[in-house]
């Protein structure tokens, strides 16, 4: 089996860049690597993740936003995750379920159980080996978001206190399993990221 990784943080952390980094990373210790998504990674997983990040659904029903994105992740990992990791290839996730719990949970306000039960349901038993949380003050990472200058989502357009309570969730689950969920602060030079990470991916590397 190979091994699973998820990337997190709130808009703005930096995670694309980061997740180029482990990607050329990985593939220089000759890993196998598949790179993917959430929402999306499948076909069907991508129309879900229109849906789910136009602005056009705005005033979505907060129960509505849970099941497509888990939706999406049955999709995902019968399709993609399970049959890479079968393969013995490692799989490289933007994003995963610690988002549910902390985007619509956190943000959202359902209830860490109801997501529980559903996450138990739809992941049967499977969890990433490595989570890395890419954190920094909510205000910077907005700011990078407005420069990025792409036109904003349906989730990017909320206020500065939704992305409060998906930091503080993020944390709290972090500090409940340190082991699988590393913390990385995102606000420090891309060298020192890199640094802190490449350490990470070694240990993994090695067990
Ligand atoms: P991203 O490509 O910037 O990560 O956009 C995905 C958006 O979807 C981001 O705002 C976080 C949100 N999201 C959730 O709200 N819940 C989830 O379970 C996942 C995977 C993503």
């Amino acid at each position: 089996m190979g091994k699973f990784i998820t990337i997190e943080g709130i808009e703005g952390a930096g995670k694309s860049t980061q997740l180029a980094f482990i990607q050329k990373y990985l593939a220089d210790q000759n890993q196998s690597l598949t790179v993917t998504r959430e929402p999306g990674g499948t076909e069907l997983g991508e129309q879900i993740r229109e849906l789910l990040l136009t602005p056009r659904s705005q005033g979505m029903a907060v129960d509505t936003e849970l099941l497509l994105m888990f939706a999406a992740r049955a999709e995902h990992i019968e399709q993609v995750i399970k049959p890479a990791l079968e393969r013995g290839e490692w799989v490289l996730s933007d994003r995963f379920t610690d988002a549910t719990f902390a985007y619509q949970g956190g943000g959202r306000g359902i209830s860490q159980q109801r997501i529980t039960e559903i996450a138990d349901w739809t992941l049967k038993g499977l969890q990433p080996d490595l989570t890395l949380l890419f954190d920094l003050p909510v205000e910077v990472g907005l700011q990078r978001v407005l420069i990025r200058n792409e036109g904003v989502d349906r989730f990017e357009q909320e206020k500065v206190d939704f992305f409060q309570r998906i930091k503080e969730c993020y944390l709290d689950r972090a500090q409940q399993d340190p082991k699988r969920m590393k913390i990385i602060d995102a606000n420090q030079s891309i060298v020192d990221i890199q640094a802190q990470l490449t350490t990470i991916l070694d240990s993994l590397l090695a067990h």
